[in-house]
């Protein structure tokens, strides 16, 4: 029998039960990550942050990024391993992140899961990265369960889904140009601020008002949809304007403003979204979730309209594999098949596919 053979044939007998053992692994950008799960239960969670070597170079350099998870992760995966009292003769399948992200990365969290699964006979799953940041709420939420519409808010993408089932996501709506989190990261760097940008922008807008108008893409329009280059370059200007005039102007005043319009733009949408359609959950997704002024606003509203609203933990906000873990587990029980030891990473995989 053939390794892909043996490997479906695993998946199919472990598929029904309650006590899966996953181990996964999360390389698309700056984390080198492993997390272990058994059934529901997390058991261990390891994340190697490159943040400080890249925030010299202001963003993520690919090259470095890549060779980075190389120095990493056996590491990593030794440690989440000890982290869960466990060896890899407990480990029943193992997930990956495929896409999308920085194609060096990824292939280094591919070519080492393959590694695994192909020595050790086990099952491979490839995992989207964006149903993984989704994946993240059922850890601390085990009871979740769809219909629920979900915004989605990382560094690459924007976007507002309706979830229907656990494996049947719709878009309707989605960013026309940058993502929210890369607004963050540019106006970040424009204020002279270090990467990554959303979370010193939300320190920094704490001591600052909102009393500099910033523009409102797509206004009383009915859809769904997002822009945030106009935003982004109105910030820059404002910036560039007062500097080239020789004028002082607030840092935390132009934190605090931007946030307020960025953070605004996906309360609006979310809610009219679940509004529209009749949802009584919101689900929050990626590393934008983690601001501050989002959950509160997005609570706020939330209650005034009689709807839920989840959010992950703050550090399963941004990437790690414990999300990647909950995601392989949600393909199995969904009959998933697994990835064959020619898996490839992809830098472009759709949001869904
Ligand atoms: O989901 P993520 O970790 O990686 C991607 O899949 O892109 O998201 C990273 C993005 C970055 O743009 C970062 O600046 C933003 O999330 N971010 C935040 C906050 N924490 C991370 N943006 C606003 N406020 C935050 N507290
Ligand atoms: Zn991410």
């Amino acid at each position: 029998m053939s390794y892909i053979q043996i490997a479906n044939e695993k998946l199919e007998q472990l598929k029904d039960r309650d006590d899966i053992v996953i181990l996964a692994i999360e390389s698309s950008c700056d984390e080198t990550a492993c997390a272990i799960m058994k059934g529901k239960e997390l058991l261990a969670n390891v994340v190697a942050s490159q943040i400080d070597i890249h925030r010299r170079f202001g963003g993520v350099v690919p090259e470095i990024a890549s060779r980075n998870h190389t120095l990493a992760i056996e590491n990593v995966v030794k440690e989440a391993l000890a982290k869960a009292q466990m060896t890899l003769d407990d480990i029943q399948v193992i997930g990956v992140t495929y896409g999308a992200g920085l194609l060096g990365a990824l292939l280094i969290g591919v070519s080492f899961a393959k590694s695994l699964a192909y020595s050790l006979q086990k099952p491979l799953i490839a995992v989207n990265h964006i149903k993984g940041h989704i994946a993240a709420n059922y850890i601390a939420c085990p009871d979740l369960k769809p219909p629920y519409i979900c915004l989605i808010a990382s560094g690459g993408h924007t976007a507002i889904c309706k979830v229907q089932d656990l494996n049947e996501i719709e878009i309707i709506g989605c960013t026309v140009d940058d993502a929210c989190g890369e607004a963050f990261d540019k106006v970040a760097r424009c204020l002279g601020l270090p990467y990554p940008g959303g979370v010193e922008i939300e320190k920094l807008a704490l001591s600052g008002n909102c009393n500099i108008e910033m523009p409102l893409p797509f206004k009383g329009e009915d859809h769904f949809n997002f822009s945030y280059s106009g935003l982004k370059t109105a910030v820059i200007n404002y910036i560039h304007n007062k500097e080239q005039k020789g004028e002082q102007y607030n840092k935390a005043d132009v934190a605090a403003s931007f946030q307020s319009r960025a953070i605004g733009m996906l309360v609006d949408n979310t809610i009219r979204a679940a509004l529209k359609y009749g949802y009584k959950t919101i689900v929050i997704a990626g590393g934008v979730g983690a601001n501050k002024l989002l959950r509160a606003k997005m609570s706020e509203q939330g209650q005034k309209h009689n709807i839920n609203v989840i959010y992950p933990p703050l550090n399963l906000c941004t990437d790690n594999a414990a999300m990647i873990a909950s995601e392989t587990r949600i393909l199995i029980k969904s009959g998933a098949k697994c990835a064959d030891i020619d898996l490839d990473g992809s830098a472009n995989v759709r949001i869904f596919d």
